[in-house]
């Protein structure tokens, strides 16, 4: 039976491995009362989508770039991701404002503009990011220095909960109406 959510993640220094965590813990706990499930898992670590009904992609993002594992993912999965209810969040900017202002519109990299036009995702959001200086390396504090982004931890965990909390009423009012039509269905 499938009664499961799927949040899978790549994330390089933690910053949104800890988002993937909140938004499933987010959803957890509104569809852990109707019989549903969330897990959290690195793409990595997912090798298939048989038990879930929806799946939450979240990515980081360097250099206008997400992470080559979750390209990876995007490929294989591909012809199920089409057939699922599938969200796909990115964490990159910093400094204040709106994080897809912040990054000039950026939603997903132009590379990827096809796969993702192919796959439909109900939603491509962007979230501040964590750039706390002591987690980088020696190269990547340099490029930080050059192009001289704001560093610190801007992640906004209530705009977060909030994105979290839509994609858990939206499983359940889809799910509600599947039932109600198959009652209708077995009364007619
Ligand atoms: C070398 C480097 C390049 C980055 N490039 C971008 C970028 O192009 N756009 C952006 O919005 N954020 C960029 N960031 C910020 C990261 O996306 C942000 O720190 C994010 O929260 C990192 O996630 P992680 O902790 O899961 O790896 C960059 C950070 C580093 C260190």
């Amino acid at each position: 039976m499938k009664n499961r959510v799927l949040v899978t993640y790549t994330s390089r220094h933690g910053g949104t491995a800890e988002i993937a965590e909140k938004v499933a813990g987010k959803i957890a706990e509104i569809i852990h009362p109707y019989g549903l499930y969330a897990d959290v898992l690195p793409v990595d670590r997912v090798h298939s989508l048989d038990a879930y009904q929806a799946v939450v992609l979240g990515n980081a993002v360097y250099a206008g770039q997400w992470p080559k594992e979750a390209v990876t993912f995007l490929e294989t999965y591909q012809s199920v991701l089409n057939t699922l209810p599938f969200w796909i969040f990115s964490s990159g900017p910093t400094g204040e404002g709106n994080p897809v202002d912040l990054i000039q519109g950026w939603r997903y990299p132009t590379a990827q503009h096809s796969l993702i036009d192919q796959i439909g995702p109900r939603d491509l959001a962007v979230f501040h990011g964590d750039l706390s200086i002591d987690k980088l390396n020696i190269g990547e504090r340099l490029i930080i220095k050059v192009v001289k982004a704001p560093t610190g931890d801007f992640r906004d965990w209530d705009a977060i909960t909030r994105w979290a909390a839509t994609i858990a009423e939206t499983l359940l009012s889809e799910l509600s109406g599947t039932k109600d039509q198959q009652l209708e269905e077995t009364q007619t």
